[in-house]
This record gives structure tokens, C-alpha cells and sequence, in this order.
């Protein structure tokens, strides 16, 4: 399979908007996670979401994603105001993995990616319950096409293995195939390199670019700095669910408020997965 030749559907023109979020709040009680946030994505592009632990990176992806309904504000995604319902938004083009992965652990590498075909095909319960040649057509093409993710991520070789057997970093890139199984235009990866080492580090960098060569926007939150300003085209740094600033890895890179932003919290900090405010998230995207 060539890069390309995977996601020509989605691959539309480079510089198009796909995602505007428009002054994004969310409140929980009486803490603003999320404080007027306004962010652009384009076809094509990666963006970067930085910011120190308790930032609201994960709570605006939540609200970008469907999982939160945005206190204000509103999301819209290829033209259209999003509904807050996750399969509502994985079935528009908007796919994402999680800060803690979210693999089903006693299924294969395969079924784990299967599952994120299953959206993509039309098979209605009759023709699953008779299982006729429709059912083994579609069952077929969604083998094959999960199959081609799998060597896309790098684990072609592990398409029998149990998900919870596997190496961190392979369920990661597990979550990633996962995600891309349901044709994403617009991906979201939340830490993707969280408990990585630094050859997987650089893997996931190549896989990341990879994908936006196949036409898809990126959105990435990472604590590594490395990785994020080699990475992408533009980066916004959060701060107490507000926008710090927003630029290219250049910009945001020499700004002083950054760099002290982050000393507040620890330098471990700012290198070290965060594990600790994900725990909240609703259903699984896919
Ligand atoms: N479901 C929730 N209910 C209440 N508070 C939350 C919820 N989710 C996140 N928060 C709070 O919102 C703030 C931002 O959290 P989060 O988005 O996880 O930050 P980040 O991903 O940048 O580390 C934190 O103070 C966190 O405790
Ligand atoms: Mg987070």
C-alpha cells in the first residue's frame, strides 16, 4: 500500500479550513478549564497543543471532539457545527486517541482495528445475523483494509497478538491505526508519545508526518518540546485554559512566557506524560 493511495477520499485541498473552534469555554462548576479558546486547523497542517499540566488540553479536545458540549463557544468541523455526540463526530471525519490508551486489551491487533472499520461499512444487523455474501464481501475489505493500517503504524507483524500483550509503544500506534480505520480528514492524538522511549519517540514522529502526507489535518498534544517543535506547522500554548500564544514552533519556542509557564510546574514536568486529569473521559471514539 502506498502512503497516498490509502486516504484519497479525505485528501482535499491543502490550506482548506476542516476545524474552527470559536471562543471554546468550558466550565466545570466553578473552574474555567477551557477559557475563550479560538483555534484554526487546516487540510494538510499539524498543530500543536502545548501547555503545563492542567492546562485544559484535554478538555478541549474533549469539547472539539463531542465528548464535552462546549459551556460557550461552538466547533465547527468541514463546514458544519458538530453535534456533541462522539460517533456523530467520528462519522463527519474527526478521530482521536487518548491520553490513556483505550484499546480493548483481550482482542487482537486486528479486531482492534476492525472495530474502527466496522463504521465505515453498511452491513445492517440482517445481513450479520444471516451472514450472506454481503456480510463475507464486507467482512473481507474490512480484514484487508485493517490489515494495510496495521503495516501502515509499523505492526504488520503483530496482527494476531493480543492488544494487551503488546509493547506501550506499539498500543499506541495500535490506538493511532485504530483511529484511522474510520477515514479520518482530521486526526487528534493526546500524548501520543507518552511512555515512549526515544527511538519510539522518533518512530512516532515519522508516522505522524506520514499521515499528514496522506492529506489529513493532525492535531497533537505532547509535553516533549522536541517533538512537538520538529513536528509542527504551528503550535498553540495553553495556560490556565487560556491561549498564550499561537505561532510557529519559532515563535512559541523563544517566547519567554512559555519557557516560564512551564517552570512553574517542574522541568520533570514538562517532559513527563500526565496521567492524572484524564480520568474523566466518556466513550470510546470508536
Ligand atoms: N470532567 C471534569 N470535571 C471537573 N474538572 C475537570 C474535568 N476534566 C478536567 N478538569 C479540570 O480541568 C482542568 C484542565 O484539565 P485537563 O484538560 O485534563 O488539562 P491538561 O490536559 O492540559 O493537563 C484541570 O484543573 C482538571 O482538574
Ligand atoms: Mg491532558
Amino acid at each position: 500500500m502506498t502512503a497516498t493511495s490509502a486516504y484519497d477520499q479525505s485528501a482535499g485541498a491543502a490550506g482548506e479550513v476542516i476545524l474552527q473552534a470559536e471562543d471554546v469555554t468550558m466550565r466545570f462548576g466553578g473552574l474555567t478549564a477551557v477559557d475563550s479558546v479560538n483555534f484554526t486547523v487546516r487540510r494538510g497542517e499539524i498543530m500543536g497543543l502545548i501547555g503545563p499540566n492542567g492546562a485544559g488540553k484535554t478538555t478541549f479536545f474533549n469539547c472539539l471532539t463531542g465528548l464535552y458540549l462546549p459551556t460557550s463557544g461552538r466547533v465547527v468541523f468541514d463546514g458544519a457545527v458538530l453535534p456533541p455526540k462522539p460517533r456523530k463526530v467520528v462519522m463527519a471525519g474527526m478521530a482521536r486517541t487518548f491520553q490513556n490508551i483505550r484499546l480493548f486489551g483481550n482482542m487482537t491487533a486486528l479486531e482492534n482495528v476492525m472495530v474502527g472499520r466496522y463504521c465505515r461499512t453498511t452491513t445492517g444487523p440482517f445481513t450479520s445475523i444471516i451472514r450472506g455474501p454481503k456480510f463475507r464481501r464486507d467482512e473481507k475489505a474490512v480484514r484487508e483494509r485493517s490489515q494495510e493500517l496495521l503495516d501502515f503504524v509499523g505492526l504488520g507483524h503483530t496482527t494476531d497478538h493480543l492488544a494487551r500483550n503488546l509493547p506501550y509503544g506499539d498500543q499506541r500506534r495500535l490506538e493511532i491505526a485504530r483511529a484511522l480505520a474510520t477515514d479520518p480528514k482530521l486526526i487528534l492524538l493526546d500524548e501520543p508519545t507518552a511512555g515512549m522511549n526515544p527511538q519510539e519517540t522518533r518512530q512516532a514522529e515519522e508516522l505522524v508526518f506520514r499521515i499528514r502526507d496522506t492529506g489529513l489535518a493532525v492535531v497533537v498534544i505532547e509535553h516533549d518540546m522536541r517533538f512537538i517543535f520538529n513536528l509542527c506547522d504551528r503550535v498553540l500554548c495553553l495556560v490556565q485554559g487560556r491561549t498564550l500564544i499561537e505561532g510557529t514552533p519559532a515563535e512559541v519556542q523563544s517566547d519567554p512566557r512559555v519557557i516560564e509557564a512551564y517552570i512553574g510546574t517542574g522541568p520533570e514536568d514538562a517532559t513527563e506524560p500526565d496521567r492524572a486529569a484524564d480520568g474523566s473521559e466518556g466513550s470510546r471514539d470508536a
